[in-house]
């Protein structure tokens, strides 16, 4: 049975649907990362869920309990915000307790539950004092003890590090990765950032636009991403997305001009039929100009990245992003030849932007 399981869940405010029927089923002890671009209604699916906001149709079951209509703290979540709202003129040690006393947890079993909590996000020692004393960080761990001494059933996170510097984000990650493992809580998590998705995901939700595109693995959405959106979406530098169609050959048309044999697409190149082919830069290379296959293009520009470099190349009146771990020199203008691992093509219909499998 899954801990937390969303069936048809819709949002409308007023006139305007938000959410547009979203079903997914996340398992006890999951760590579930729902990422998506800005306004795609992550916070609005994750405020359902803890019951912030009602839900205009669908249902919500936590524990395998329909949560629909229970109050927020009769939920079992605790919530992880961006602005830790941390109350300024209380120390670590009442903010943390604070839950406790309100809910009249005798003083002693209060102070034991901080201590031990404190203890597991390195805090025992700075209880004393108040939140304008604390770094970003130790105010955002302060924030996860709050929500750590309920001992919640689930834990849910809505863009928790986005106000802390990146070096910070990757610590607080670790951190956070670190007590999922140690207590195991059913975890789900908002966030707008890719690489933090994919590094703390078991399970991604892929949102946009009210709707979900895609549910799986980090590696299986980046492997075989569902739709042209996901691919686009997930990975960095973006993947190469090339409209176009195939001819009675075979042969893929694209661009100006443009032609690429795709041999392991036999069986859905339909002659016409309007697709859009992807491929990840690490699969576009480099070649000798007398390579078979090879693509002319001409350097636009090149982004070094120390150990690898970006070539931003133009061919076909079609624009290619290839990874190049060869460092000679190589400046804007020059000519070059690419290739493309025939085994690493996705394949997307132009119409509704789905996957097309072969
Ligand atoms: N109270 C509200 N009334 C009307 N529309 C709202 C309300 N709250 C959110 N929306 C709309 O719902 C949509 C989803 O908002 P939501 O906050 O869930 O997005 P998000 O994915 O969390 O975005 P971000 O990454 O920017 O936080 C947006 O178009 C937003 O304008
Ligand atoms: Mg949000």
């Amino acid at each position: 049975m899954s801990q937390i399981s969303i069936k048809g869940v819709k949002k409308s405010y007023g006139k305007s649907q938000v959410v547009h029927g979203v079903d997914v089923e996340i398992e006890a002890g999951e760590f579930v990362v729902i990422l998506g671009p800005s306004g795609c209604g992550k916070s609005t699916l994750l405020r359902m869920i803890a019951g912030l906001e009602g839900i205009s149709a669908g249902e919500i079951s936590i524990g395998g309990k329909v949560v629909n209509d229970l109050e927020p703290r009769e939920r079992g979540c605790a919530m992880v915000f961006q602005n830790y709202a941390l109350y300024p003129h209380m120390t670590v040690r009442q903010n943390i307790g604070y839950s406790l006393k309100v809910a009249r947890v005798p003083k002693a079993e209060r102070d034991a539950r901080v201590m031990a909590v404190a203890k597991s996000v390195g805090l025992e020692t700075f209880l004393d004092r108040r939140p304008g004393e604390l770094s970003g960080g130790q105010r955002q761990r302060v924030a996860m003890a709050r929500a750590m001494v309920r001992e919640p059933k689930v834990f849910l996170f809505d863009e928790p590090f986005s106000n802390l510097d990146a070096k910070l984000r990757v610590a607080m990650r670790a951190e956070v990765r670190r007590l999922h493992r140690d207590l195991g809580v059913t975890s789900v998590f908002v966030t707008h950032d890719q690489i933090e998705a994919m590094t703390l995901a078991d399970k991604l939700i892929i949102m946009n636009a009210g709707n979900v595109e895609q549910v799986g693995r980090p590696t299986e959405v980046y492997n075989n991403p569902a739709s042209r959106f996901v691919a686009d979406f997930i990975g960095s530098p973006a993947m190469n997305l090339f409209d176009g169609e195939f001819d009675a050959e075979g042969q893929f048309l694209y661009g100006k001009g443009g032609r690429m044999a795709v041999p392991l697409l036999n069986g859905v190149r339909s002659p016409g039929r309007k697709v859009v082919l992807g491929v990840r830069p690490e699969s576009v290379r480099r070649i000798g100009a007398d390579a078979h296959g090879a693509i002319p293009a001409v350097v636009d520009y090149v982004e070094e990245l120390g150990a690898s470099r970006l070539i931003h190349a133009e061919a076909n009146g079609s624009r290619f992003v290839a990874v190049d771990t060869d460092m000679t020199e190589i400046t804007s203008g020059m000519p070059v030849h690419l290739s493309i691992d025939g085994t690493a093509l996705h394949l997307f219909s132009a119409e509704d932007g789905r996957r097309i499998t072969h």
